[in-house]
């Protein structure tokens, strides 16, 4: 029976290190991102900032368009031609010697397309856009492993094996020859994450990775990510407009809404006390198996803008039910502090105030 109680996994902090206490591992920073059009450019992204941590998921969720999986391509530098990162900075090992600058790299050059794959691997929503239908799952594994490390085809042969016992593919010594069309959903988003792991990265980004699937398959898949991401001790950043999965799976969650981070707050938080009215639309519009049979869902009221006609001041006033006349329609709030809990409101400020 999957989970679908809207609240956040007991558990989540035990078996976690605490978010101050973690190595950040990935650190974005202002970045924004545009695609130049012929009627203008559309600033899909307008100063994102997030911190991924080892061992711990990092939630990203918000409606459809707000930019999710804009902010994945880019730090991947995948983003669809014209698109490109026009400021900010993605940093590899943050305030290490080691720490690079992603968005400073050419996107399609060596570097990194190693760093791809080897740094961070990325899941998909629909496996088959991963794979390529005219070779075996094994041959696509196999040349992911090898690509990023000198192994023999038959230790790479061999690993594969493994990999794919380890996402619970079964009789993987005979799946391994099967070509992704073979497979059912489950089992190819189950080669899907064998294959981003294929090199051990450190980081994972899975956009919407659960969303083609079937519940039962959806709750299998989560608990399996989650598994392999515990036990490795990797930093996941998990897309999804489902905050029933972010409250299943994430330890912190961005919230975002038209290119911006607009709530930032560990799991606990966000579900007991969000500070940002879109938070808590988003919440309400989800159905609470405890409630009423046939009670009415709320919904949050108009639709996500495209980003090419943004509103003044704060994007989502056309929307808010809690919107200060004359102030919100002509400033912006301040943005979200990148490294602790926090919402792009006035709201937040008037609370802080009556507090002080
Ligand atoms: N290839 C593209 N060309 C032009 N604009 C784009 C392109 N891809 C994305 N955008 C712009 O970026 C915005 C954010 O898109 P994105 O795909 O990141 O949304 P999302 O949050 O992932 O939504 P969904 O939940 O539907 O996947 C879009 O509304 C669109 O305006
Ligand atoms: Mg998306």
């Amino acid at each position: 029976m999957p989970d679908t109680l809207i609240a956040p996994r007991p558990g989540t902090t035990p078996d976690t290190a605490p978010r101050a206490a973690a190595k950040r591992v990935l650190s974005v920073r202002d970045m924004a991102v545009e695609f130049p059009l012929h009627q203008g450019s559309v600033r899909a992204l307008d100063g994102v900032s997030l911190d991924l941590h080892a061992g711990r998921v990092l939630g990203v969720v918000g409606e459809s368009g707000c930019g999710k999986s804009v902010t994945a391509r880019a730090i991947l530098g995948i983003l669809d031609r014209p698109g490109r990162i026009v400021g900010g900075s993605v940093n590899l090992d943050p305030g290490t010697a080691e720490q690079q600058d992603l968005a400073a790299l050419d996107p399609n050059g060596g570097v990194m397309r190693d760093i791809r794959g080897s740094r961070i691997g990325l899941i998909f929503q629909e496996p088959m856009t991963a794979f390529s239908v005219h070779y075996t799952v094994g041959n696509q594994i196999i040349e992911g492993i090898r690509a990023h490390g000198n192994v023999s085809k038959t230790e790479a042969r061999k690993r594969a094996i493994e990999l794919l016992r380890e996402v619970g593919i079964p009789r993987p010594e005979m799946r391994i020859d099967a070509y992704p069309f073979q497979l059912s959903g489950g089992l190819r988003q189950r080669v899907g994450i064998a294959m981003a792991l294929a090199c051990e990265p450190d980081i994972l980004i899975a956009d919407e990775p659960t969303t083609a699937l079937d519940v039962t398959t959806q709750a299998q898949i989560l608990d399996l990510l989650r598994r392999l991401q515990r036990d490795k001790g990797i930093a996941l950043m998990l897309i999804t407009h489902d905050i029933g999965v972010i409250a299943q799976m994430a330890d912190d969650v961005s919230v975002m809404y038209l290119g911006k981070v607009v709530e930032f707050a560990s799991v606990e938080q966000l579900f007991n006390a969000p500070r940002h009215p879109y938070t808590r639309a988003l919440l309400r519009s989800v159905p609470d198996i405890r409630a009423v049979p046939r009670q009415r869902l709320a919904t949050i009221g108009g639709a996500v803008p495209h980003p090419g006609v943004r509103p003044s001041g704060c994007a989502f006033h056309p929307r808010c039910p809690e919107v200060i006349e004359g102030r919100c329609h002509n400033e912006a709030p301040p943005p979200v502090p990148p490294d602790q809990d926090g919402a792009s409101c006035f709201r937040m400020e008037l609370a802080e105030e009556l507090v002080s």
